[in-house]
């Protein structure tokens, strides 16, 4: 059974035209006085469970049962580049169990060469309908080949073939040129059927948690917060091959 999005006392007009944008309204939007009254059963510390992902588990369960949630393995992934600057872009989750987080991507795009230079990532998830967010902090590393392989086989036929037509994240003069480019690619591949191969510089990386972070609106903005950390991560800020045996903390955190 689908899950009803938590109540929700919205302070601002929804509009037409603030919704769909298909019609112009003469007034902008008043950002100063948008705002969500959030009202939801909050988190209790007394049935938290003693590992993230048992509760994340149940969470993303929740958001892929909620109609309201559209796309609820899209998540910000914010990587370092040079000089610590950092950058962030929405993907899609892929797979998600005790060992991370895992998505897949053009491993010569900008997010993948910042994260070769510096394998360290942060991620956010946002269930707007169920007042929830939650936050991933931790080391990133490339799946196996046949992890890559597994996944891109079970994709539709035109998401392979783009993943061969774009050099994701460089720049091209139009349209016209990247459709050019997947014609050729999709000439190419006339004879394959389906069984087009993954590109070598395709694939996923997984984020190996050491801080979690589980976040409900709560009314007047006095939010339930709980952080997971991992004792090593205090330390020098990544979890470490003997993290996967160390206990996690628990922490209540301001809103
Ligand atoms: C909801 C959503 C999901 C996306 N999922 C992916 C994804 O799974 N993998 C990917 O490479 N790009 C995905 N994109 C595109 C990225 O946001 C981004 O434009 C692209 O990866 C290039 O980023 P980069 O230049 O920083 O490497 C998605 C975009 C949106 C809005």
């Amino acid at each position: 059974m689908a899950l009803r999005p938590l109540g929700r006392h919205s302070t601002r007009k929804r509009t037409l035209s603030a919704t769909t944008g298909s019609q112009s309204s003469s007034a902008p939007p008043d950002l100063a006085n948008l705002r969500e009254h959030y009202v939801s059963t909050g988190i209790d510390r007394a049935t938290l469970p003693s590992e993230p992902h048992i509760l994340m588990v149940k969470w993303v369960e929740e958001a892929c049962r909620c109609k309201e949630v559209i796309e609820p393995n899209a998540m910000c992934l914010a990587t370092v580049g040079e000089g610590g600057k950092p950058s962030a872009r929405f993907v899609l989750m892929k797979g998600y169990d005790e060992r991370g987080v895992t998505w897949y991507t053009n491993y010569n795009s900008r997010k993948s060469q910042e994260l070769k230079a510096f394998p360290h990532a942060a991620i956010t998830f946002w269930w707007g309908a169920l007042h929830r967010s939650v936050r991933f902090e931790g080391e990133v590393a490339m799946v196996s080949e046949e992890e890559s392989d597994t996944y891109f086989n079970c994709r539709p036929t035109g998401s392979k073939i783009g993943a061969w037509v774009s050099d994701q994240s460089e720049p091209i003069a139009s349209r016209e040129e990247m459709t050019l480019k997947a014609k050729e690619v999709e000439d190419a591949f006339a004879s394959e059927g389906d069984n087009i191969p993954r590109p070598p510089h395709w694939g996923g990386f997984r984020l190996k948690p050491s801080r979690v972070e589980f976040w409900e609106g709560q009314p007047s903005r006095l939010h339930d917060r709980f952080m997971y950390s991992l004792a090593s991560d205090d330390a020098d800020g990544a979890g470490g091959e003997d993290a996967k045996a160390m206990p996690w903390t628990i922490t209540r955190l301001q809103p």
